[in-house]
């Protein structure tokens, strides 16, 4: 039973044809487009070619925003313009497959759930890092909603009271501490010192901005500039891990998204700020943490998944 998973993401939309087994049949990218009518319209052409002479059961839309019980409207997205977006109506009557909209952190973690770092666990969370913090809550092996379909939203944990602004209208987000935009900003500010941060500056003053890329190119080198700031990164995501294990208790912490790409370099930090902050610490049992398995499939591979799923029941 094959389904459409469509992923769209800051810099792209992907797409695939997924089979039961998450396996991926055929896949499709195009860059995302600015206005939110045109990424409509590229979701729309993209189920329609991934669907041409297959016969999918539905199609999971991942979006990057908080998104209603019944998995068509998306609420708000602090980092694209929808406000009560009516997305699944907007789509489903231009295509011949039965639409779901999910939040794509909640796509990802399935997939991670279902097929990937967390397919032996029954209670598992997952944050991905990326421009946003998504989350997702795996808690005996069911995906949590919440009541009005927006819980999970992880990235907007407040960690620092009247911190700084959030997309989402708060203040002190973990987002604005954990995402790979403040991964930018401890790069710039080591940066400017100078010291540890000088081949961060000689990079900045070649590129004229330190990006996502130059950035993960010195933590592979190592440089300890770059080290530096990803520690800063992960003493967060630590931080806030250890807040989450008070309250949902899982048995492992998955972690998504392009920075996560640092592998055991993020994941030491993590631990290491887990542990120091735990409540009942050497008394509650240690959960494991791990890098997402599934890396840039993780979104389209889960979002056709509970399709599927959302097929069946219905
Ligand atoms: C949004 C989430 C999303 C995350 C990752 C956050 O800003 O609120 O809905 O999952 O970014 O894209
Ligand atoms: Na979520
Ligand atoms: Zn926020």
């Amino acid at each position: 039973m094959q389904a459409i998973g469509i992923d769209i993401g800051g810099t792209k939309i992907a797409g695939a044809l997924v089979d039961e087994l998450g396996t991926i049949i055929r896949e499709d990218r195009v860059p995302t487009p600015k206005q939110s009518d045109a990424i409509e319209d590229e979701v729309v052409e993209m189920i329609t070619r991934l669907g041409d002479g297959a016969d999918p059961v539905g199609a999971g839309v991942a979006a990057a925003g908080f998104i209603d019980a019944a998995q068509s409207t998306v609420y708000y997205a602090p980092n694209i313009a929808w406000r009560n977006e009516p997305l699944r109506q907007k789509i489903e009557t231009r295509v011949d497959v039965p639409v779901i909209v999910e939040n794509d952190a909640n796509a990802a973690g399935w997939a991670e759930f279902r097929f990937g770092a967390g397919r032996l666990v029954s209670d598992m969370v997952i944050l991905t890092i990326g421009t946003g913090v998504g989350g997702a809550i795996v808690t005996d092996d069911r995906l949590f909603r919440g009541g009005f379909g927006a819980g999970a939203e992880v990235g907007h944990m407040r960690v620092v009271p009247g911190g700084l602004l959030c997309g989402c209208g708060a203040r002190g987000c973990i987002e604005q501490y954990g995402s790979g935009r403040a991964l930018q900003r401890y790069a710039n500010e080591l940066a400017d010192q100078g010291g540890i941060g000088q081949a961060l500056a000689d990079v900045r003053s070649r590129n004229g901005a330190l990006n996502g890329p130059d950035i993960s190119a010195l933590i592979q080198q190592h440089d300890p500039g770059a080290l530096a700031a990803l520690r800063q990164l992960g003493d967060w995501l630590g931080q806030a891990s250890a807040s989450l294990s008070v309250v949902l208790d899982p048995q492992m912490f998955v972690f998504g998204g392009g920075v996560a790409q640092a592998g055991e370099l993020l994941l030491e930090p993590i631990r290491n700020a887990y542990l120091e902050n735990l409540p009942a610490r050497g008394y509650h049992p240690e959960p494991e943490f791990r890098i997402a398995e599934l890396v840039n499939d993780a979104g389209v591979v889960g979002a056709a998944d509970l399709a599927r799923v959302h097929a069946i029941s219905h």
